[in-house]
């Protein structure tokens, strides 16, 4: 057996949050070298014992002041409900640890807001795991914004359906609307100006499963995003139609981006009433995609952005505009689709459905 050489360099990370996702973060970081795992910890006993027997180095915990105690410990990954991220990287900041946390970031911008404050008070590094932005398919797509190849970008449409995973604490809104909204933040570094959506609970009552949010930017740009835990079969795809080309994003295909040399050519009217449209279809072409796992690159920069400084590509800023925008959404949903301008979007749920989610014994 070949024994490692421990990196001197690595940092002492603790996963807290075992239940669907968190396993994938503790794997990736258990097989990177500049990673020494130290702390896993759940509240649920088994699931915590389970962890431990197929990662026996790092010490197991339910009890997260464990993990805030460890004067040894650099960083910690959250990956729990979303009821809980406020009060759990608070904490965390508090205890003067680095701070990964699931998406959304908070479950309000206010709160969203109080984090930046705590982690730029106290000098550490605070990123959200909006995995998407270090998906190979989504960055070929920036880097084909970047080089300005589809000219003037008029809308964007995209669709990300599946049966399922109904979550029983948030809606379809904060549970897949983040990955949408991230990805636009990401691409048109344009924050929308107008919120509008629709949707419905069509099975549990109170919890959205269906939503279709239209947002506007002061570009011009209109972008509207469908979610829905409620379809036959699993669809992410995302459409961008530029004045010189379009793009096709449509994550899982063997071909996950391809653009269309597509167009519509106006010429204005020599007379009146009379313009002309020519409709261009030349090359589709599909670029070849990189090929690593998304986690990791994220991974990769949460710890660089710790050891090296400088800002996560998944920054807290960042993570606070999606709030943002669910949030808006929300609220625009409630409204019955009423246009939410950014920065009148208030809450998450209403004050009595938060309070009992926080505290489950609460009266409803
Ligand atoms: N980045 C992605 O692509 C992606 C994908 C899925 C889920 N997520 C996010 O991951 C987070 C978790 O989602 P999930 O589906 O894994 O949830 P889950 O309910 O399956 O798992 C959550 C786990 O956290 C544990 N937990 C809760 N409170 C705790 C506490 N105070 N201390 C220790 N452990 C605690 C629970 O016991 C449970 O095992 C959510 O924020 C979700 O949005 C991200």
């Amino acid at each position: 057996m070949i024994a490692l050489k421990p990196d001197p360099e690595a940092l002492n990370v603790g996963v807290v949050g075992l239940g669907y996702w968190g396993p994938n973060l503790l794997r990736t970081l258990a097989e990177m070298p500049n990673a020494r795992l130290r702390w896993i910890c759940d509240l649920d006993q088994q699931v915590l014992e389970a962890f431990g027997r197929r990662y026996p180095g790092p010490a197991q915990t339910m009890d997260v002041g464990c993990l805030l105690d460890d004067p040894e410990l650099d960083a910690i990954v959250f990956a729990t409900p979303v009821f809980t991220h406020f009060d759990l990287a608070s904490r965390s900041l508090d205890a003067g640890k680095h701070t990964f946390v699931e998406k959304p970031l908070a479950p309000s911008s206010d709160l969203a807001s109080e984090l930046l404050r705590r982690a730029r008070a106290e000098g550490l590094v605070l990123m959200c795991g909006h995995t998407f932005l270090y998906s190979p398919p989504v960055r070929a797509v920036k880097d084909l914004l970047r080089r300005d190849e589809l000219g003037e970008i008029f809308f964007v449409s995209s669709s990300r359906v599946n049966l399922g995973l109904h979550q029983p604490d948030v809606s379809v809104i904060w549970d897949l609307g983040p990955h949408d909204f991230s990805i636009l933040l990401y691409w048109l570094e344009e924050m929308p100006s107008t919120v509008r959506a629709i949707g419905r609970d069509s099975i549990v009552s109170g919890i959205p499963d269906v939503a279709f949010v239209t947002l506007t930017y002061e570009s011009g740009i209109v972008a509207n995003v469908e979610l829905s835990w409620l379809a036959p079969s699993k669809l992410r795809r995302t459409v961008i139609v530029g004045s010189r080309k379009m793009v096709v994003y449509d994550d899982g295909s063997p071909e996950p981006v391809r653009v269309f040399d597509h167009g519509v050519v106006y010429k204005d009217p020599e007379t009146f009433g009379e313009y002309k449209l020519s409709y261009r279809t030349g090359d589709i072409l599909s670029p070849k995609i990189d090929a690593y796992e998304p986690i990791v690159e994220e991974l990769g920069d949460f710890l660089g952005a710790i050891r090296n400084g400088g800002e996560s590509v998944a920054n807290a800023s960042l993570a606070k505009e999606v709030v943002q925008l669910a949030e808006a959404a929300d609220d625009s949903m409630r409204l019955g689709g009423a246009e939410v301008a950014l920065g009148s979007a208030r809450r998450f749920f209403p004050r009595d459905r938060r309070e009992r989610l926080v505290n489950p014994s609460a009266s409803a």
